[in-house]
């Protein structure tokens, strides 16, 4: 397993740092355009991004993994949280062309690390962006039941079969690699949220048909551990 991880982890650190390397090398030593200069330093600041991207993750998920990882337990504001986040990804959805629904239902609450349940609406509402083509439509569902919190991310998207979806939550899993990799995709995003939602004492639920969409379904004891 270690092995495993630090390949892909070398593996995916050397991509980002050969491009960038290459292209502040020609950089430095040819003349070039204003435009071709500028197309370079905007691969540069792009590879970099990703990188920076993928160290937050590794780091994330080290401290995830800890036998006592901590989790900062305080009563936890949907409301506020969704404020926070929601012009961005209505900012994506316009950008991608597709509809953006959040639909919550009374003052849901649980008691949670503030930081790692925002990431995990942010990991999962990225995906369901990611992954549903343009025309289509993402929701976040916040409601409660007696005993706890739910949270939905659904989406239209391209969905996936039934038996990778057990292995989603690998690290740097990924059924598309070609695709993923446009979208800068490593395959950490939901390893991190299984690890939240499990130190949250919680569990997730996928429900995905190939064509027919993809359904995350998060739940959180209100009381939280
Ligand atoms: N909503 C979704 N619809 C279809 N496929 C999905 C969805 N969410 C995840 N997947 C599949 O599961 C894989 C793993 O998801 P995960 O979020 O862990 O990684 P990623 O999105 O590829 O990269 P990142 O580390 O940037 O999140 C994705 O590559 C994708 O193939
Ligand atoms: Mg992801």
């Amino acid at each position: 397993m270690r092995k495993d991880f630090v390949a892909n982890v070398s593996h995916e650190l050397k991509t980002p740092v050969t491009s960038i390397k290459g292209f502040s090398e020609t950089l430095l030593e040819e003349n070039m355009d204003e435009q071709t200069r500028e197309n370079f330093l905007q691969i540069i600041y792009d590879e970099s991004s990703r990188l920076q991207a993928l160290i937050n993750d590794l780091l994330t998920l080290s401290s995830l993994e800890k036998e006592y990882p901590t989790v900062k337990l305080q009563k936890f504001d949907f409301e506020l949280i969704i404020a926070e986040i929601k012009p961005g990804f209505e900012m994506l959805a316009r950008d991608r062309h597709l509809t953006f629904y959040i639909e919550m239902s009374g003052n849901v609450y649980i008691m949670a690390d503030s930081n790692q349940m925002k990431q995990v609406l942010i990991n999962l509402l990225t995906n369901a962006f990611n992954y549903t083509p343009e025309g289509g439509s993402v929701t976040l569902r916040i409601y409660e039941t007696e005993t706890e919190a739910i949270i939905q991310v659904e989406d239209t998207g391209m969905g996936m079969e039934q038996d990778m979806i057990q292995r989603i939550f690998e690290r740097f899993f990924r059924l598309d690699e070609a695709r993923s990799r446009d979208t800068g995709g490593t395959g950490l995003g939901l390893a991190i949220v299984k690890h939240i939602v499990e130190n949250h004492k919680g569990h997730i639920d996928v429900q995905s048909e190939p064509g027919g969409g993809t359904t995350f379904t998060v739940s959180i004891p209100h009381e939280g551990l």
